[in-house]
């Protein structure tokens, strides 16, 4: 990893290990909104998902509301973050303790993942991908980790000046692959399954 690449992500790890404690009372309804819009008609159920820069568990929260009721018993959520401190958050919340057999959390860097080929039925990454200092590297390894036919949700800040030539670079790998941009959301929307 280069230099500047690596004073970039400790500066990552840095700015969510100190901002932690406040993270939810200001992101909350910001994230809720990005989710609702998101992962309209998603079906979690028995898949095996990886919430890529999971923060402090605000999607799993969000969704285990609706665990039990629908009966996503069979879905196994794995919460990978690079920041400690935010992993830390969710192991305190209440959803964690009551559906802690659903849920792994998993320090680590999206550019490296710790998973082997083939793995995951589900991907979702919600304004993480932004942070990281090489996203051509980080979308790789998602798709490294994912079978056919596995499913991508994926959003990235609208600001981004990557987010072009992401898109002309992994479009290619998707089907039903889709772009959304909703004047409301800071962020850009992007769903597939891998080919
Ligand atoms: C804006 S927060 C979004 C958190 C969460 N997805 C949500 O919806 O609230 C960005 C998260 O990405 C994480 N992150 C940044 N760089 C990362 C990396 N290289 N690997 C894994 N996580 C990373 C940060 O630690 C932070 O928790």
């Amino acid at each position: 990893m280069r230099d500047h690449h690596i004073i970039k992500k400790k500066n990552i790890i840095e700015k969510y290990n100190s901002s932690f404690e406040h993270y939810d009372d200001r992101y909350r309804i910001i994230q809720l909104k990005k989710y609702k819009f998101a992962f309209k008609g998603a079906n979690f159920q028995s898949k095996l998902v990886l919430d890529a820069g999971c923060g402090t568990g605000l999607l799993y929260t969000h969704l285990s509301k609706h665990l039990s009721k629908l009966k996503y018993s069979r879905t196994n959520f794995i919460c990978l973050d690079i920041s400690l401190n935010m992993l830390k958050k969710i192991k305190i919340k209440e959803e964690f303790k009551k559906e802690k057999a659903n849920l792994s959390l998993i320090l680590s860097d999206l550019e490296n993942l710790p998973f082997r080929e083939k793995f995951f039925d589900l991907i979702v990454s919600v304004t993480s991908l932004q942070n990281l200092p090489d996203i051509f590297q980080g979308v790789s390894e998602l798709i490294r980790i994912s079978k056919r036919g596995t499913e991508f949700y994926l959003s990235i800040l609208k600001k981004d000046t990557r987010l072009k030539k992401v898109i002309s670079k992994f479009k290619p790998y998707f089907n039903d692959f889709m772009m959304i941009n909703n004047e409301e959301l800071e962020d850009s929307i992007i769903q597939g399954k891998l080919m």
